[in-house]
């Protein structure tokens, strides 16, 4: 079904070629002024310019055509030549009734036929995940279901940071501590153990510990670089060691990613590109886009153009291990052999931007990503109040798993403040405080530009007043006991219609969703779906405000009252589940 805006400017375009002009000058927009009008046509001042007629008589045979049409209930002309439209509100009704009764149809099928690949995520092996992952995984989860409900087919990976110098210090941390492990003699002494040496928690203490020490020692730093390209080289005793990293590894991440709601596709690595990585070497060593420089196997990315150095990607390190560029250029052989993505979306930290341009320079001038387009997706920094990067109270790095609990336990204190939820079964409670927590922090993140750093303020981020995840899950709830209610009382709901002004807003919104959800896919910019969301929320509390629903004594006004509010309830739900938000039954 095509959108409202769409089925407006088909028909302006139509009145445009009936005067033999461009049908593109038809091009219909939300009205600047909505005292004055609902949407408005710019077109005649364009098409007067090039025919260098009058605009104000070109704009007047226009809007004569378009009061012809069913859809269009006054059509003035207003300055120089704008035409100014209000719609009929039996077109809106009949529009409302299409998306009430084929509600997928209302969303546009931008993607239809498209491939899409979505890298968000990104944890590391043996370090639990902090804020700076928290942004990927709650943008690159907000993307991934946006371009799914726009109609892409979506593969989703994680890409775990599994196969750098981390690695290689771990290894040289539990040789230096526990060197009677069976993992460090030279030989194969397979079979290994299958039960881990080490825990996540294990990890926990043994990463910062390892890391330490390779900064203060330059011969442990050495053990580590040494360690992490026999690693990389397939010693087999590191080989069976690191698998325990990542396994233990993976339990603990997968847990948090699904205590925060995040599902991926595909759980993927670093590690995965490997066996791709010989051939791709050869492949660029024959074809004279990598060469030898200074020990270093590299490829030259600058261009002409450049204002500022871009170095090159270094595909070999002397000692012969890869690079963090060359496992995502593997990567992408990898992810167009198995899926023949369009778009290739990376969402990580704005920080990495220099890395990713280099990768994409690298795989565009070589050809390995085919007709793929490569974006990365950057943002900004989660902060402290102090306007650094957010710590905890002791100073060290905030984990997710921490963050989501704190989150918990404020969006309880705001129930009981709000006195929510106050005699529910305790399960059902702590199930509303996680789900509210968790929608604090999730708003909070993509209600922001995604490239601004923002400050960390669980107390605002809570509230359930102003524009926050909370308010709008609980306007979201509110519907849902209206409804209820008319349930119980045996009132169905039927048809909208309207009557009021506020009916008419709430209709024109409810109609706008699609180019809301098209400009933030075109933006990749969640926040616009969190803007749309929210402004639908205020409309919807401003017809509920100004007219009776239950209470109304006028049966067929009750029931087409409630229509407006299960179709409003349902477009808001949807957006919230865009953005990873859920909505409990009640509150
Ligand atoms: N592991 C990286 C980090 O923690 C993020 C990985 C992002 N994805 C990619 N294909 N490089 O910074």
């Amino acid at each position: 079904m095509s959108s409202l805006l769409a089925e407006l400017s088909a028909t302006a375009g139509a009145a445009f070629a009936a005067e033999g002009l461009a049908p593109e000058l038809g091009q219909i927009q939300v009205s600047d002024r909505p005292d004055l009008a609902q949407f408005q046509c710019n077109g005649a001042l364009a098409a007067a310019k090039l025919a260098k007629a009058n605009p104000r008589a070109i704009a007047e045979k226009i809007a004569a055509r378009l009061r012809q049409s069913p859809l269009v209930a006054e059509a003035a002309i207003a300055g120089p030549g704008f035409i100014n439209l209000k719609l009929t509100d039996g077109a809106l009704e009949e529009r409302l009734q299409r998306v009430a009764a084929a509600p997928e149809s209302a969303l546009p099928g931008n993607g239809k036929g498209k491939r899409a690949i979505v890298d968000f995520g990104g944890p590391n092996i043996a370090k639990p995940m902090h804020v700076g992952h928290l942004r990927s995984s709650i943008i690159g989860d907000c993307l991934q279901r946006l371009l799914r409900a726009n109609g892409w087919t979506v593969t989703s990976d994680v890409h775990l940071g599994d196969w750098g110098l981390p690695m290689g210090q771990l290894i040289a941390e539990l040789a230096a501590s526990r060197p009677t492990l069976p993992y460090f003699d030279a030989a194969d002494r397979s079979p290994y153990p299958d039960e881990s040496p080490v825990t996540m928690d294990d990890l926990e203490v043994l990463y910062p510990k390892a890391a330490a020490a390779c900064k203060e020692d330059p011969a442990r730093l050495e053990a580590a670089r040494l360690a992490t390209a026999e690693l990389q080289a397939g010693r087999p005793g590191y080989r069976a060691l690191w698998e325990h990293f990542h396994d233990a590894t993976a339990v603990g991440l997968k847990r948090e990613f699904a205590s925060l709601g995040v599902v991926f596709d595909e759980w993927k690595g670093e590690s995965d590109a490997d066996p791709l990585i010989p051939a791709m070497i050869e492949r660029l060593k024959e074809q004279g886009f990598a060469h030898m420089d200074e020990g270093a196997l590299i490829v030259p990315v600058a261009e002409e153009s450049d204002t500022k150095e871009v170095p090159p990607l270094i595909l070999l390190k002397s000692d012969g291990a890869v690079l963090y560029g060359t496992t995502d250029l593997a990567t992408i052989i990898d992810r167009i052999q198995s899926h023949d993505p369009n778009l290739i979306l990376y969402v990580v930290d704005q920080r990495q931007h220099n890395h990713f341009e280099q990768v994409f320079r690298a795989a565009k001038k070589t050809g390995l990503s085919g007709k793929a387009e490569l974006e990365h997706i950057g943002y900004g920094t989660v902060n402290g109040p102090d306007g650094k990067p957010f710590k905890t109270r002791a100073g060290g790095v905030m984990k997710l798993y921490d963050l989501i609990a704190m989150a918990t336990a404020e969006a309880d204190k705001r129930l009981a403040e709000a006195g929510l939820a106050a005699d529910y079964p305790p399960e059902e409670r702590a199930r509303i405080a996680k789900a509210v927590g968790v929608a604090a922090i999730k708003f909070a993140d993509l209600v922001n530009n995604r490239v601004s750093n923002y400050i960390f303020d669980l107390e605002r981020f809570t509230r359930f007043e102003g524009k926050t995840g909370p308010y709008l899950q609980y306007a979201a709830v509110r519907i849902k006991s209206i409804l209820k209610k008319a349930q119980a009382e045996g009132h169905a709901a039927g048809a909208p219609f309207i009557r009021s002004e506020e009916e008419r807003q709430l209709a024109l919104q409810l109609l706008a969703m699609p180019e809301a959800l098209t400009l933030a896919e075109n933006r990749r910019a969640p926040n616009l779906i969190c803007d749309y969301v929210f402004t639908l929320a205020q409309g919807f509390s401003r017809f509920y405000t100004e007219h009776h629903i239950l209470s109304e004594s006028d049966a067929a006004l009750r029931a087409a009252r409630l229509g407006l509010s299960a179709l409003t309830l349902a477009q808001i739900e949807r957006m919230l589940a865009l953005l990873g938000i859920e909505v409990p039954d009640r509150m």
